[in-house]
């Protein structure tokens, strides 16, 4: 799974191919292996998959994807219910099968916008919603000009530094980025920089204390405002199953609780990760 933290960057240009009958049994089999799955606060998925048969353009028109995202053969999706603590824990969720579909060598992108939410409606059930999908299929080589100008005006390739993120004890000492070598912890916390997060915006906030990491929100001001949630409350979840990941590759055992936590003005408190060896 680090590898695939690495490795993933958000695919909006496919090779014009159908998936195989094993391509799309390999999608089938990750989403299986985390169907069960419940996020921090006790929520699951319901995924849905649809994978396109005839004309690329028009699936492409009826989802809502066509001119951001080129060829794709495929989409995963899924619904939850529709509360803030639902939305972290399809973040966390759905990028584990993201990360899964990575590993497979397999082309994705987070879309929380960019596509019809009433064109999938017979995937969903009152008060649940689908916060997000994914187009899946094979990286084209050469990305379209809609994808290198979407990835210019969002500045894709770049990442907050650690002392705009990540604080020891209080917001009096953020971490240095050669936090990343010296840190304990620096390794782990590399991985959540990496995390991708809705038009870049990286949200995610993190005080550390002894043996616990506190997750914050800091809302962009009317981000995503018209949206029917809390588009960003995906980009904790994100960071969370990045940690997690993170803690578990270097031997840690951990749990993920509300609990006693500095309060900072501004910021909303969502969680805390209590860590141990
Ligand atoms: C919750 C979420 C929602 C996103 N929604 C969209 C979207 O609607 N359209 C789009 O083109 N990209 C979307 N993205 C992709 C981000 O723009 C992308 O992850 C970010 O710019 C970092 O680039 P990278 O994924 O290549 O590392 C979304 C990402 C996340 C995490």
């Amino acid at each position: 799974m680090i590898e695939a933290i690495y490795d993933r960057i958000s695919v909006r240009t496919y090779e014009k191919v159908l998936l195989d009958v094993e391509a799309m049994g390999q999608i089938h089999e990750i989403i299986e292996k985390n169907k069960g799955k419940l996020g921090p606060f006790g929520h699951q998925i319901s995924y849905f998959t649809e994978f396109i048969t005839q004309d690329f353009d028009d699936e492409a028109k009826k989802i809502g994807t066509y001119g951001f995202i080129k060829n794709a053969p495929g989409f995963v999706g899924g619904t939850i219910e529709n509360t803030l603590e639902g939305i972290v824990d399809f973040g966390y969720l759905f990028e584990q099968v993201i990360l899964g579909l990575t590993e497979a060598g397999l082309g994705t992108c987070w879309l929380g916008g960019t596509f019809q939410r009433q064109a999938l409606k017979e995937h969903t059930k009152e008060g649940m919603i689908i916060p997000a999908i994914t187009p899946v299929g094979y990286p084209e080589d050469k990305k379209s000009l809609a994808e290198r100008a979407i990835r210019f005006a969002i500045k894709a390739d770049r990442r907050k530094h650690f002392h705009e993120m990540f604080y020891d004890q209080d917001l009096n000492h953020p971490l240095k980025d050669d936090a990343k070598d010296k840190h304990k912890l620096g390794k782990i916390l590399e991985l959540i920089q990496l995390g991708p997060s809705a038009s870049n915006k990286q949200p995610w906030r993190i005080i550390l204390d002894d043996h616990l990491m506190h997750f914050y929100l800091e809302r962009t001001p009317n981000y995503a405002a018209s949206m029917p949630f809390v588009m960003q409350a995906l980009d904790i979840g994100i960071a969370l199953a990045h940690a997690e990941i993170g803690f578990n590759e270097e031997g840690y055992q951990t749990t993920m609780s509300m609990g006693e936590h500095p309060s900072i003005s501004g910021w909303d408190y969502m969680i805390s990760i209590a860590y141990k060896k």
